[in-house]
């Protein structure tokens, strides 16, 4: 969507994996301080989204909504001034029928979606000094039809609007089992790709709920040619830091998403992550591989079942190439320079995991655990592009 944001894929944090409907302005605002504390702001962390029920269940006598007084009792413009003053940016959620989706299943009580209100929500948002909003459908029936015309209203709602908000949508229960069925570039800034995520590496479905990293990428590599500045495949929000896997699972999550050129939306208490948590998120090379400025999805070069090889293309003139080992045991996966698109006859690669540069004439090959990604950042030449060293300016206060 050409509206000026996201022409990188959106970084930040959001309530909803690790906290559902137990948020509070309190919570928010120590997530915050967290995001700043340890360093995340300042290598790109931005975005801090409440999720789903934050709101009252009912509107108030001229029809705006109204945030839930006991968990936001200061509301929620004092929630988004908190976070601008902090260099931080603010999301909030809202659904585009009659109820979000937490209404809809029953653990919230209300039915306070957008239908109908649009432009009142939008200029209620934008009042509030929103940055982001995720926009949720939250009903199983309703045609492609249906979804396009309601998405677009709501998209034209926050243009009239008179502030950039970000533009996040899921069309949720009506994914198609291969993904969503239109390029939804047109419309929003990131769209989600499949049913919801959980902390699992493989849960076995292909489009239903819960799903695990493995299977949304299966969903979400073909889609690649969706993907270009200012509008992205979203995957989900991150489960990394949640436990229910390895640290090499959690690894090659991060990897994957910062290669699919996805949002890199952490969903873990960031007031108490541990070293490994922290060394994943806090990546400096996957992020600036995520964070290129071509706006580019990563394209499969190869995938035997087991071995599949990724790469992307970068402003530089580099290459990003993921070795990902599908398999349940250690093995070597391979590709060559020329495969991935590079020409000439030496050729750096930098290991963004160990930062260790080495030097090739065409052979791009690791062993690489069970569920592990290693990812190369692939120069020609001799000389490597040097590490991205962004310093976060406050000294991390985070208990390991
Ligand atoms: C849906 C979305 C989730 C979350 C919940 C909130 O399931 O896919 O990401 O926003 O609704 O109820």
């Amino acid at each position: 969507l050409e509206n000026g944001v996201a022409r990188t894929p959106p970084m930040g944090w959001n309530s909803w994996n690790t906290f559902g409907c137990n948020i509070s302005e309190s919570l928010i605002k120590g997530m915050a301080d967290a995001i700043v504390n340890s360093g995340m702001r300042d290598l790109g962390y931005q975005y801090v989204v409440v999720d789903d029920c934050w709101m009252n269940s009912t509107r108030d006598s001229a029809g705006n909504l109204q945030a839930n007084a006991s968990r936001f009792p200061s509301g929620m413009k004092a929630l988004g001034d908190y976070l601008h003053a902090r260099g931080l940016k603010f999301g909030i959620y809202q659904a585009p029928l009659d109820r979000t989706c937490a209404q809809y299943f029953g653990s919230y009580p209300g039915a306070t979606g957008a239908q109908g209100h649009e432009t009142q929500d939008a200029r209620q948002f934008a009042a509030w000094g929103v940055d982001y909003l995720k926009y949720d459908w939250c009903s199983p029936s309703g045609t492609i039809d249906d979804q396009v015309r309601t998405f677009a209203r709501m998209r034209d709602a926050l243009a009239a609007a008179g502030r950039p908000i970000l533009y996040s949508i899921n069309s949720n229960s009506i994914h198609d089992k291969t993904g969503p069925r239109r390029n939804w570039g047109d419309v929003a800034n990131i769209w989600r790709t499949t049913e919801d995520i959980t902390n699992a590496w493989n849960t076995g479905q292909t489009n239903g709920y819960p799903m695990g990293i493995q299977n949304i990428v299966d969903v979400t590599v073909p889609l690649a040619s969706y993907a270009r500045p200012g509008a992205f495949n979203d995957p989900d929000m991150m489960e990394v830091g949640r436990g229910g896997m390895t640290d090499t699972e959690m690894r090659s999550h991060f990897a994957l998403w910062a290669m699919m050129a996805s949002p890199l939306i952490a969903g873990n208490d960031l007031r108490n992550m541990n070293a490994a948590t922290q060394t994943i998120l806090k990546n400096q090379n996957l992020i600036a591989i995520n964070q290129d400025t071509l706006g580019l999805q990563a394209t499969q070069i190869s995938n035997d079942g087991s071995r599949r090889v990724l790469a992307k293309r970068l402003g530089n003139g580099d290459v990003a190439v993921a070795l990902f080992n599908q398999s349940g045991s250690t093995t070597t996966v391979s590709t060559t320079a020329s495969a991935i698109g590079l020409s000439g006859g030496s050729f750096t690669l930098r290991d963004a995991w160990t930062n260790a540069s080495s030097s090739s004439t065409g052979a791009i090959s690791a062993s690489v655990p069970s569920h592990g990604t290693v990812v190369y950042r692939v120069t020609a030449g001799t000389t490597p592009t040097p590490t991205p060293t962004v310093t976060p300016t406050v000294t991390p206060t985070v208990t390991p």
